[in-house]
């Protein structure tokens, strides 16, 4: 299994069309809530890491007769990253009304083809092994522990088709905003207090190893197959914002 180390430095592409961000109130708990974030939901561009797990994993020849969903797909970043690299059927879902709507407007903006759906990660509303590629971008770290992440990727795990792939994104045991913790809700899964960078407070995230996202990935049904660790360093601040990238296909045992 390949294990690289990056960078997630922005895209270069050009800026994509997309309606402003309106600052609601909460969806439903516990949610955490990104509108009116100027983090990932608000981005423009996706993930290179992203980018770099779905070319080592599906081959370009591979992606027009594909199907591609994009989970918790905040404003669309990926789902449009996923229909600009070739995939025939590309469906984007949140649980968020206000997030797919997004999402649909920046697919307009851009003309490309997105089947949108309101759906919470653990209710997809896609029949079983009929999608090649479920990617779950700045997601499952952020469900409220490892019950919800294990549902969650589990029902990633019933849509796709033998020798699909699900692609996701993991926050490092080592990780620095874990010591803006304000109460720990189950160990490795903790809500983030005052003084958390970039309007984090208050929202609920999941820090684990390599070994605890492997196992996470066993108990639903997955092999990891692909795992690179990524890495922002703010050497000022002393500060490491640090994610695992991982790619898992059905296990076989
Ligand atoms: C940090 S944003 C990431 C958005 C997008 N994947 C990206 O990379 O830009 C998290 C997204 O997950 C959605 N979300 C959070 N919990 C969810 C759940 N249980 N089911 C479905 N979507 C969820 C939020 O509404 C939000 O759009």
């Amino acid at each position: 299994m390949p294990v690289s180390s990056c960078s997630d430095a922005p895209m270069t592409a050009a800026p994509r069309a997309g309606a402003p961000i309106a600052e609601t109130p909460k969806a439903r708990d516990p949610l955490n809530n990104w509108r009116g974030q100027s983090g990932a939901v608000g981005r423009r561009w996706p993930s290179e890491a992203a980018l770099r797990a779905i070319s080592a994993l599906i081959p370009p020849a591979a992606r027009g007769g594909a199907a591609a969903l994009d989970a918790g797909c905040g404003s669309g970043r990926h789902a449009l990253a996923l229909a600009e690299l070739g995939f025939g059927r590309v469906i984007a879902t949140d649980a968020d009304p206000q997030m797919t709507e997004l999402a649909r407007a920046a697919a307009l903006g851009s003309g490309a083809t997105l089947e949108t759906h309101v759906a919470p990660l653990d209710q997809q509303p896609l029949p079983d092994g009929t999608i090649d590629l479920a990617l779950s971008w700045g997601t499952l770290f952020q469900l409220g522990g490892r019950a919800a992440a294990v549902a969650a990727l589990r029902e990633l795990r019933r849509i796709i088709r033998p020798g699909g792939v699900v692609i996701a994104d993991w926050r490092t045991d080592d990780d620095s905003l874990r010591t803006f913790a304000s109460d720990v809700v189950e160990p490795g899964t903790i809500r983030l207090g005052p003084g958390a960078p970039a309007g984090l407070a208050g929202m609920v995230y999941s820090f684990w190893s390599a070994d605890e996202v492997s196992a996470l990935c066993a108990a639903s049904g997955l092999t990891v197959v692909w795992l690179e660790r990524c890495e922002i360093r703010d050497v000022r601040k002393d500060r490491r914002f640090a994610w695992w990238v991982t790619g898992a296909r059905p296990s076989t045992s």
